[in-house]
């Protein structure tokens, strides 16, 4: 029987090297590359099919750009960021994975492999989705123990059709959600990055103007932008553009992997951070100071299972389902202004706001029949077990200050000398 493998099949380095690796190392007779659309460069599906046919491979492109933005809508109702980082890489993984078994089931392959390093994060978010299913699972990079070198020269030997003379260059990883740029001097926390590992965004003191823009909510869920609606594709690539030109949505951070290694990492996701920070400031707006408290706990964790890749299990099933019941509320209008690198909420509404103007007032006397002079009873209690604390913890050290003068004065008469008089 023929035995096939679906690879992971992005046409660089790692992954065109694994196609003869699979075959000469783990005795596949055919493998059939995938490569999954969530919202990459086009030259990156150039560079693809081109190695692909290059190498004489049976190769599927996949469009999943609509399911990976559908996840990115959602991790915005759970203002989902990890250490500061929004995440793009994290959640296209399962979306990839999903993909690729989907394939394998289709074209009949018994095995899965991709051509991550046993270093990231990425071998873990793939492979927990496909260990549930019957298929085995092939890292050759992580499995062989191989290094880049290793790589370049192996496909030298064989005549692998792959870009030489790429060193130096930043290891990138874009999705429609991030780009992320990290490797080489990137690696050195105190080295400062030259401008040029930015695509997405203008220099940020480099820009002049300013912009409002109106994002539009339902259930939590960004949908439209300026008054027009939008589905999720078009509302993130949009707003990467938008955002972008104004500097908006970079992050330079030290990140603590799931294996334990911190690294350096630096991000790009302009409509990642206008559409957190806007749907923030609706939650604000909509939701009581216990609901406001309590969700932080939800959304810690959401972010923490979305970084895992852990995007299908129990708990993140309960989530949601918090997330269901109390989103309803986060429906309205935030406006933000983007101006010089930064995103600012200036304007929310929404017809759920728990708010009184004339409450909060400083020009209103009396609401629901509540009076200022109503609050002189609060005010008295207001702090009482924290003064009472305060007093105890005075007259504790008072009295222990008197019983240490009463010792030297009591150790002084002992030794026959003088209590001395100031
Ligand atoms: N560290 C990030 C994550 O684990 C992103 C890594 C992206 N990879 C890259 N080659 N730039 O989600």
């Amino acid at each position: 029987m023929t035995k096939r493998v679906a690879l992971a099949f992005s046409g660089g380095l790692d992954t065109t090297v694994c196609v003869p690796l699979l075959e000469e190392e783990y005795g596949y007779d055919e493998v059939v590359g995938v490569t999954v659309d969530v919202g990459q460069p086009s030259e990156e599906f150039d560079e693809a099919e081109e190695t692909a046919e290059a190498l004489d491979l049976e190769h599927y492109v996949v469009d999943a750009k609509e399911e990976f933005a559908e996840l990115c809508m959602d991790s915005v109702r759970a203002n989902a960021t990890y250490q500061g980082y929004p995440l793009g890489t994290a959640l296209a993984r399962p979306v990839i994975a999903e993909a690729i078994l989907g394939v394998a089931e289709e074209h009949d392959c018994d095995a899965l492999a991709h051509g991550c390093t046993g270093k990231g994060n990425d071998q873990l978010r793939f492979e927990t989705v496909w260990r549930a299913s019957d298929k085995e699972v092939i890292a050759p990079v992580r499995e062989l123990g191989l290094t880049r070198e290793w790589e370049i020269e192996y496909a030298d030997e064989k005549d692998l059709p792959v870009e030489s003379g790429n060193e130096g260059a930043w290891s990138i990883d874009t999705n429609l959600w991030s780009r992320s740029v990290e490797g080489d001097d990137l690696e050195d926390p105190t080295y400062v990055p030259p401008e040029d590992i930015y695509d997405w965004t203008t220099t940020p003191g480099e820009v002049e103007g300013e912009e409002l823009v109106d994002v539009e909510f339902e259930g939590g869920h960004p949908v439209g932008l300026n008054g027009e609606a939008m589905d999720p594709v078009d509302l993130i690539e949009e707003l990467n553009d938008l955002a972008g030109a104004y500097g908006v949505g970079r992050t330079d951070m030290m990140e603590d992997r799931m294996l334990g290694l911190k690294v350096r990492e630096n991000y790009e996701h302009p409509a990642a951070t206008v559409l957190l920070t806007a749907h923030e400031a609706l939650e604000q707006l909509v939701f009581t100071k216990s609901e406001r408290d309590f969700k932080q706990q939800i959304d810690d964790q959401w972010a923490q299972q979305g970084y895992k890749g852990l995007v299908d299990n129990p708990l993140m099933t309960s989530l949601e389902g918090y997330l269901d019941a109390g989103q309803e509320k986060v429906t309205g209008t935030v406006t933000v202004k983007l101006q010089g690198g930064q995103c600012r909420p200036v304007a929310r509404d929404s017809e759920y706001g728990v708010y009184s103007e004339s409450a909060a007032s400083f020009n209103t006397e009396t609401v629901d029949g509540i009076e200022q002079a109503d609050a002189t009873g609060v005010a008295k209690y207001h702090g009482f077990q924290e003064r009472l604390a305060n007093e105890v913890l005075a007259g504790v050290k008072e009295s222990s200050e008197t019983d240490e003068e009463d010792e030297e004065g009591e150790k002084l008469k002992a030794d026959g000398g003088e209590v001395a008089e100031e």
